[in-house]
């Protein structure tokens, strides 16, 4: 079987729902179930034998280990984060617990474990850790797109913590002879996307007639990859990945976040029209991400030359099925905006300036 840390989150449940519709392997979920985590992603397996849920926090290495010791899994494929960068702007202790503390809980444990297997399951065995292309900073408007020997230069809380678990796990690789893997990919979108970042909750605001922020300028540039995409580069790492190499994934698809809002817009105004009006006509620009990086794009040469993997959706098929699956699926939409996520939206952008 294979462990999945974070698999009720955005991109990790969608990781889970795509492998157990592609094979019968089990896999278990670990998570904490923070306010970005969610078991209704997961609905669809409630009484699926090949899988088990099992709430932990990746901080608990005891846990984890009794549960490797337990299932004995033939890899991990590491989700589990801090994920919001503007919410490692207003409190960044929560990243540095779990996106630095948790990964080396994990890949203690997971050391441990591992020395105990004999030597074929030593070599079969991945750590595979999902990490961002946040690592390496900010691109002006004319450099070449991160690829794997571009310099890590994290601007954020979020990204610096997320820099700090790849140097870990690079570590692990390079002291203990782990087997590890790690990804460095662009911003996602699709279903089961908390509505904290950008699209959907363009989307989800846009639907309640309220205001589309924009921070700043709206010119920061973007490189987006549907999320099936991004499981499928991940399967792919796993199943075929030198160990202790990292790989970058991305859509080839820069967009400016202007661009993205006006097409969010489009979609809407042509899937669910309003009466009197275009969904534009409720963007606002408001004040700037404190040290908002200027732009990401990935170049996903290596991912493709030696594994053979390239997206399978353009931009403009995706953001049409990601918007079809959010009018479809309200009622996930009205259970993840109740709880906590008003208090966020009201410290986020309540008395926002206007750029
Ligand atoms: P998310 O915030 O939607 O989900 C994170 C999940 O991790 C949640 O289910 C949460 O409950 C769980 N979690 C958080 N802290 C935990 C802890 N201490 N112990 C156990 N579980 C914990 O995040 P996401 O967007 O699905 O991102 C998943 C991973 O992919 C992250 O590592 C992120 O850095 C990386 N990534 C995300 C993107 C993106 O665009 N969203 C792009 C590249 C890489
Ligand atoms: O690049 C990969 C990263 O992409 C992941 O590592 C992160 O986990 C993920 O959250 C995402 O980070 P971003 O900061 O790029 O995503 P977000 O959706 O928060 O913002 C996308 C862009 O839109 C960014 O330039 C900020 C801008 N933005 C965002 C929000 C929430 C707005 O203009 N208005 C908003 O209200």
């Amino acid at each position: 079987m294979i462990f999945v840390t974070g698999g009720a989150g955005f991109i990790g449940a969608n990781f889970v729902l795509d492998w157990l519709a592609q094979s019968d392997e089990p896999v278990l979920t670990y998570d904490k179930l923070t306010y970005a985590g969610n078991l209704n992603n997961l609905a669809s397996l409630r009484n699926d034998a090949r899988h088990i849920f099992v709430q932990g926090d990746i901080n608990d290495g005891e846990l984890f280990a009794a549960l490797l010791s337990k299932h004995q899994p033939r890899a991990i494929l590491h989700f589990a984060a801090e994920s919001h960068v503007d919410r490692s702007i207003h409190g960044p202790a929560a990243f540095i617990a779990t996106n630095i503390n948790g990964t080396f809980s994990l890949l203690e444990a997971t050391r441990a474990y591992w020395q105990t297997l004999d030597a074929s399951q030593q070599a079969a065995f991945r750590f595979l850790h999902v990490s961002t292309d946040e690592v390496y900073g900010t691109l002006g408007a004319e450099d070449p797109p991160f690829s794997e020997s571009t310099a890590y230069a994290p601007n954020s809380p979020y990204s610096a913590s997320k820099a700090a678990s790849d140097h870990l796990v690079r570590a692990y690789h390079h002291t203990y002879g782990l087997p590890v893997l790690t990804t460095n990919c662009s911003n996602n979108y699709g279903p089961y996307h908390f509505p904290e970042k950008l699209i959907p909750l363009i989307i989800a605001n846009a639907r309640a007639g309220k205001d589309l922020p924009v921070y700043g300028d709206g010119l920061q540039v973007r490189d987006w990859l549907y999320v099936s995409d991004h499981c499928a580069a991940i399967r792919r790492v796993l199943e075929a990945g030198r160990p202790g190499a990292s790989y970058n994934v991305g859509g080839w698809n820069e967009k400016t976040n202007l661009s993205v809002v006006h097409t969010l817009c489009d979609l809407l105004n042509e899937l669910q029209p309003k009466s009197g009006g275009s969904y534009r006509d409720q963007i606002r620009h408001i004040s700037d991400r404190p040290g908002h990086d200027r732009r990401y794009a990935i170049d996903a040469r290596k991912i493709e030359r030696e594994l053979g993997w390239k997206p399978a959706e353009t931009f403009e098929t995706g953001l049409r099925k990601t918007v079809a699956w959010y009018l479809a699926n309200d009622a996930w939409v009205q259970q993840v905006q109740s709880g906590e996520y008003q208090q966020w939206v009201d410290l986020q952008y309540k008395n926002k300036e206007q750029a």
